[in-house]
């Protein structure tokens, strides 16, 4: 009996599935190690390894990791890029005014050299997405927009833009400004060709039985999400959960390149997804 399944003829629909793209056979093989997409030398030390779960952090270089790794193989790309912001100017925090730089990763380097890097970023997430995998991208107007321009560029299909609406944004101290209160999150397929899968019936579930929009309130982390210490641009596990759920399925390979203090390793390990998270800083990875 077995062998007459092997045996059988591939029907058309199967030959055409697998003539358009190779699967890795193990998904998580999208980077493991002694992996033969290594021909170059290793471009990252494995941080953390729970082959239990199937989670992973890598410390190096998104771009010279992803530009290495396995071929279609990751069902979900959520990405936080460097927003781009940190120019010396100020903001407001618990009620006082602070700095608003984040840190080295995110002075800007000029609208040009900025999209580059976006365009970049975007062109190793693409290939290691798989046919039908979508990645999801949030930012502030001071990235999102070459964000967007370079997902065009490279062909990918937007899906939609969300309106994340943060109901505890801080208020503005120089009172020259609306309050900034939103941050967008766009949520693209990996081509025109690509079937996307959204668990429509959930989020319809979730918003009371009313198709879900694309307008989200949610709040900015909690004080129990910072409680190992907290990363200066956090996501809030809530987010990240909502995202998971409409566009994965249990098992299913979620990669952030620019994990930080892995928010969506998070919500991953909650929801039985595999994980597969990137950063540069040690200093967050240990977050
Ligand atoms: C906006 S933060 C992400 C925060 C994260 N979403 C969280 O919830 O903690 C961007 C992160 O990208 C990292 N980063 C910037 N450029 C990178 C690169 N080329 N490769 C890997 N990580 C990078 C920074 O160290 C920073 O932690």
């Amino acid at each position: 009996m077995p062998s007459k399944i092997h045996n059988k003829p591939k029907t058309k629909a199967r030959q055409k599935k697998s003539q358009r793209y190779s699967l890795p056979k193990d998904s998580f093989a999208f980077i493991s190690e002694g992996q033969t997409a290594y021909s170059k030398e290793k471009p990252f030390i494995v941080y953390y390894d729970d082959p239990k779960r199937s989670i992973k952090l890598l410390k190096g270089d998104c771009i010279k990791i992803l530009n290495q790794a396995g071929e279609n193989s990751v069902d979900m790309i959520f990405a936080d890029p460097p927003y781009f912001l940190s120019n010396g100017g100020i903001t407001c925090h618990a009620g006082k005014m602070v700095s608003v730089n984040k840190g080295k990763w995110d002075k800007s380097r000029g609208v040009e050299e900025n999209h580059k890097f976006s365009l970049e970023w975007l062109k190793a997430c693409q290939r290691v997405l798989k046919p039908d995998g979508t990645i999801w991208v949030s930012g502030t107007t001071h990235i999102i927009y070459s964000v967007g321009f370079a997902m065009q560029e490279l062909g990918y299909k937007i899906l939609n833009d969300i309106i994340w609406y943060k109901r505890n944004a801080p208020p503005n101290l120089s009172c020259r400004y609306f309050t900034h209160s939103t941050e967008i999150v766009l949520w693209a397929a990996k081509n025109e060709k690509s079937k996307h899968y959204f668990n429509y019936q959930l989020m319809k579930k979730f918003n009371n039985g009313k198709q879900m929009r694309n307008v989200w309130q949610i709040s900015t982390p909690l004080a129990e999400e910072k409680k190992f210490g907290k990363h200066p641009t956090q996501k809030p596990v809530e987010l990240l959960t909502r995202i998971i759920l409409a566009s994965t399925k249990e098992n299913d390979l979620v990669m952030d390149p620019f994990c930080g203090s892995s928010t969506t390793g998070v919500a991953s390990i909650l929801l039985n997804r595999k994980y597969v998270g990137i950063d540069f800083e040690e200093e967050y990875l240990h977050l």
